[in-house]
């Protein structure tokens, strides 16, 4: 018997509209979703390079303006996959017009448009996801299960990088495709909301919320050519940012991240250290998840003898997260998997009358006070409490 249909409509044909759609294609062949995504229609403002996006991906049509895209009543679900200056009008209008919204990260440019798009979807009873798609790295969905079956014990300390290399180089302009990342009138902020977004959402899922934070951010590069205009301007984005952080659990945490790490294209880590073990993930590195027991929460036993130490977990066991809808044990998956582990979890949770499916915009709004929090915290130079 055929499915019903879940027709979707994407606003945006760069790195994360390639990324969404192939997830769109991939999840009804490797899970069991109770829609049939269909893809509609596909919108940017450039006609000839969304006509090509749109062949090349098997898009039934294509929008060159998001107002009408939505006003279509094929569609059933708005994905969100453009710059951040734009997350916030068309998910209002999506939710405004009954369509499910998927949303990239982070949420919104700053917490007062983040509030607005989270009433907007509530008010509307839109089924909402915010692509956090390293949640569906399977080794850090272990991770999570690791902390869940209190593997981990009273936790003390959380420790995260996020580094990049891209834009060490003075003449990178600012503005225009992917280089949007440096102006902030489009980004909203650099590295905070760019890399930290994640690393914030990852902590949070896995350790709880965090209360205070204290920051610093760099900037190196002072003024960068803006690639629409022409003209050399300031460099308003955080190149940089570090920051102290205090969870409600009562752990401590360190955050760091850059586009300034020489070597470094997209290392993003986390190690949390509690009283009966701790878990290490490298996305360099992302099959792997090391883990060190200390005590064994089922038996009590304390793992104290001369074999004691880290184990590095390979993640491609039928029994670990995802990966029983993917390949045979030992064969490992990749980048864009991420992404449809999350699209068929949100599909998954269509079945249920699910309003949304973690992280909804309301979680991806506990996030977004963070990153204000700490750009806050690094302007006025002190510690910024969240409510
Ligand atoms: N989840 C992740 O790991 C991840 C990774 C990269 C980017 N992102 C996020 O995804 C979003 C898009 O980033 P990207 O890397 O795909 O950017 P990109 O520059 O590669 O693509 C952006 C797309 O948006 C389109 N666009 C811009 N303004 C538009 C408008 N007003 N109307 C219609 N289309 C418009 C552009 O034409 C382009 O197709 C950002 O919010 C970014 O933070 C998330």
């Amino acid at each position: 018997m055929s499915k019903p249909p879940l027709r979707i409509g994407i606003v945006g044909y760069g790195f994360m509209g390639r990324a969404h759609s192939n997830a769109f294609r991939q999840a009804p062949k490797f899970f069991d979703l109770p829609y049939e995504p269909v893809l509609k229609a596909a919108c940017a403002r450039n006609e000839e390079k969304i006509k090509k996006f749109a062949e090349n991906w098997g898009w039934e049509s294509y929008e060159t303006d998001w107002r009408k895209l939505i006003e279509r009543d094929d569609i059933d679900l708005i994905d969100i996959a453009a710059p951040n200056n734009v997350h916030h009008d068309i998910a209002i209008a999506a939710a405004e017009a009954g369509k499910m919204v998927l949303c990239e990260k982070p949420l919104a440019m700053n917490v007062a448009e983040g509030e607005a798009m989270v009433a907007a979807v509530e008010k509307a009873g839109v089924p909402n996801m915010v692509w956090f798609n390293y949640r569906r790295v399977p080794a850090i969905s272990l991770a999570k299960q690791l902390v869940d079956e209190n593997r981990i014990g009273r936790p003390f300390h959380y420790r995260a990088t996020y580094l990049q290399d891209w834009t060490i180089a003075e003449d990178v302009p600012q503005g225009g495709a992917t280089l949007w990342r440096l102006d902030a009138n489009v980004a909203g902020s650099g590295v905070t909301g760019d890399l930290l977004a994640h690393s914030i959402d990852t902590a949070m899922w896995l350790n709880g919320p965090i209360r205070r934070v204290c920051a610093k951010t760099e900037t190196f590069v002072k003024e960068r050519v803006h690639a629409e205009t022409g003209e050399k301007m300031p460099v308003k984005i955080d190149d940089a940012c570090m920051f102290l952080a205090v969870f409600e659990n009562g752990a401590i945490g360190t955050f760091e991240s850059t586009r300034y790490a020489r070597g470094r294209k997209n290392y993003n880590t986390f190690e949390l250290n509690g009283a009966d073990g701790s878990v290490f993930f490298d996305l360099e590195d992302p099959h792997i998840l090391q883990f060190y027991e200390y005590k064994n929460p089922t038996t009590g036993r304390k793992v104290e003898d001369h074999l004691t130490g880290w184990r590095r977990i390979h993640v491609t066991n039928f029994e670990h997260p995802y990966m029983d809808h993917w390949w045979v044990p030992g064969c490992t998956i990749g980048y864009e998997h991420t992404f449809t582990n999350a699209f068929a979890d949100f599909v998954i949770g269509l079945k249920d009358g699910g309003k949304g499916t973690e992280p909804t915009f309301r979680t991806a709004l506990e996030t977004q006070k963070v990153c204000d929090a700490v750009l806050l915290s690094a302007r006025e130079n002190r510690w910024v409490d969240i409510a």
